[in-house]
């Protein structure tokens, strides 16, 4: 689907940019807004491609670097933390061989670092693209990955 052909999907009136935002990161292979997406959406918003670059960069959801096709979001935020999400982290880097804000050398994953994700009752939380895994621990944090380099080969 084209860059014009995702934003068409939407209404053009200037409480869609956050959606149309939202889409074109989610469908693009290395989850993140080009500059062509940004200015495409501009002018179809009939807005100024700095504003809408603006509300690009503010947003943490937003990326406007090449990253993986799964973005893991290790919830860091104190109840996480309590709960020894630094553990979590290290399983993490060492399986995937990154550190935070960093993206494999495959380009099938990206380690960031997140405010509380509303899960803390059964922290310690992770987000992978849109899917949430509570109660981490390492065996957790090892099967996520290898159900998603699996779902790689399909
Ligand atoms: S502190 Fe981690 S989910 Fe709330």
């Amino acid at each position: 689907m084209s860059i014009e052909e995702i934003i068409k999907q939407f209404e053009p009136v200037q409480h869609n940019l956050l959606n149309i935002l939202h889409a074109l990161q989610d469908r693009h292979p290395q989850n993140c807004l080009t500059e062509q997406a940004l200015d495409e959406t501009a002018r179809y918003l009939k807005l100024t491609k700095s504003s809408v670059y603006g509300v690009a960069k503010y947003y943490t959801m937003f990326s406007l670097e090449p990253r993986g096709r799964y973005i893991i979001r290790l919830c860091v935020s104190p109840v996480c933390e309590l709960l020894k999400a630094n553990q979590i982290m290290a399983v993490l880097e060492k399986n995937l061989g990154i550190r935070a804000g960093e993206t494999t050398s495959d380009g099938l994953f990206t380690l960031e670092l997140s405010e509380c994700l509303g899960q803390c009752q059964e922290a310690p939380s992770m987000m992978v693209n849109n899917e949430v895994y509570n109660g981490l621990g390492e065996e957790e944090v090892q099967r996520v990955l290898v159900r998603m380099r699996r779902r790689k080969k399909k």
